[in-house]
């Protein structure tokens, strides 16, 4: 951040009047340093939702809402989608470069290699009943993890750093397609170090030991895009959440967890499961306006899932992408989804319909991802944990910048407190 040309915010309270530095990011608005306010004034800002509050300087994602830009480490999400591969996304996002070839033989092994998960962790999943939603296992068993790979928890030391990094990148499809697998009733199947992460994740969670199975190389390259798509996104929600839970210090393992824990929300990453639950109940084209008059309807909660977006007013770039891909897996593996035509109906009427115009609201990357996902063979009970096993590696990116920020200090809000002022205590007899 720079503040090159001295620039300050002025604010007047009363008869006071403060000066505060405004800094300067690469791209992107500038932003006023309010670090000092309450020591100068005695107030606090009041921003809910932090819908204008920069928690942190980072170097790894930028979003642009207005023009629907979306940069990882400065490379426009686009071409990541069509040029790279997952694991070399991991690497960029990681290490702020693409990595050579070397660099990209090395981090490909390193991840392949560290797949299998401690025996003893497979025990873990009985504990829990069959019909878990798979996101409640994602919780308890990354959660987990530092009681078995407590020789990398030291936040302090960057060599544990690196290797809870790369274990979590690699564990997590593991622990994911056990996840799926515990809720079919099937056995287990072990991750293989012949195939790449994408084929390598599908075959964990669809062979069956009663015959051979073949990855399609289709499926495998839509899946390591849609990974690449939900790899990071600034300051969201479960991202916030990994740092604040890192600033205190907690292990690696268990800010994963917070993560997955805060994007199981429907608000969040859960829209993708709660998107193609609407569109079913939606069921034919013919029933789209009735929702849209309840998605514009204030008395009724229903909102139209994987519309809209906090930092997105155009087009959400990932579901461009995510779209493209739909339309070629179901044409690649012959399936004629009728959801994608209400789908395609309902962004249809809704970009046209005032509403949506006036309060831009745009498909975000949830609203095809779903219909992809299914089109895999995917319950939709799996969608969000897709989604916790892509952005994992943006978590533990954010995580490690946090770590390694001099500024960075425990997270710890303020408030405005409305409640009562100090009263006597009351007798049950007087209540
Ligand atoms: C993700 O932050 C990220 O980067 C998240 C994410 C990532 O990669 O990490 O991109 C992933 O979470 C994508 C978003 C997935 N969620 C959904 O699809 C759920 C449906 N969308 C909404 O719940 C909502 O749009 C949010 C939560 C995504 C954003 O909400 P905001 O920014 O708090 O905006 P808002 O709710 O105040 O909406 C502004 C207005 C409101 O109307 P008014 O109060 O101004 O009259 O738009 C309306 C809302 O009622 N509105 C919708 C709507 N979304 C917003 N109306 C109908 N249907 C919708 N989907």
């Amino acid at each position: 951040m720079s503040n090159k040309d001295n620039k300050t915010a002025k604010l007047s309270i009363g008869e006071k009047n403060y000066e505060f530095p405004i800094y300067e990011g690469t791209v992107g608005p500038d932003v006023i340093d309010i670090s000092s306010l309450y020591a100068q004034t005695d107030n606090f800002t009041y921003d809910p939702g932090f819908t204008s509050t920069a928690s942190c300087e980072s170097k790894i994602t930028y979003i642009d809402g207005d023009a629907g830009i979306l940069l990882y480490r400065g490379y426009p999400i686009a071409d990541l989608a069509e040029n790279a591969s997952f694991l070399e996304v991991c690497f960029l996002l990681l290490n702020g470069e693409l990595p050579t070839e070397d660099e990209k033989g090395e981090f490909e092994h390193a991840i392949t290699y560290h797949t299998m998960l401690h025996d003893q962790m497979i025990t873990l999943f009985n504990g829990f009943r069959r019909d878990a939603h798979p996101m409640a296992i994602m919780v308890g068993v990354v959660g987990a993890l530092s009681a078995f790979y407590h020789d990398s928890t030291d936040v302090t030391d960057a060599k544990q750093r690196l290797i809870a990094s790369r274990r979590l990148i690699a564990k997590m499809p593991t622990i994911a397609a056990m996840a799926y697998k515990y809720s079919v009733g099937q056995p287990f199947v072990q991750p293989r170090n012949d195939l790449d992460y994408a084929s390598n994740f599908l075959h964990m969670c669809f062979s069956v030991p009663s015959e051979d199975y073949v990855v399609n190389p289709i499926a495998a390259e839509a899946m390591d895009r849609i990974f690449t798509l939900h790899a990071d996104h600034e300051q969201n929600a479960s991202t916030s959440t990994v740092r604040l839970a890192g600033s205190s210090g907690a292990n690696p393992f268990a800010c994963i967890a917070a993560g997955i824990a805060c994007l199981w929300g429907p608000a969040h990453g859960g829209a993708n499961e709660a998107c193609l639950k609407m569109l079913t109940e939606i069921g034919t084209v013919d029933q789209i306006p009735e929702y849209i008059a309840r998605a514009k309807d204030k008395s009724d909660p229903f909102r139209l899932m994987g519309f809209g977006h906090r930092v997105y007013k155009n087009f959400d770039p990932r579901a461009t992408i995510m779209q493209e891909t739909t339309h070629a897996v179901l044409k690649e593996l012959n399936i004629e989804d009728p959801l994608l035509d209400v789908a395609v109906e309902l962004e249809r009427i809704a970009r046209e319909d005032e509403y949506f115009i006036e309060k831009k609201l745009y498909p975000n990357i949830d609203f095809y991802s779903g219909i992809t996902l299914r089109a895999l063979g995917f319950p939709t009970s799996m969608f969000t944990v897709l989604f916790a096993l892509a952005r994992t590696v943006g978590w533990i990116s954010q995580w490690n910048e946090m770590i390694e920020d001099p500024k960075q200090k425990i997270g710890r809000p303020r408030q405005t407190y409305t409640g009562h002022t100090e009263r006597p205590f009351k007798n049950i007899s007087e209540r």
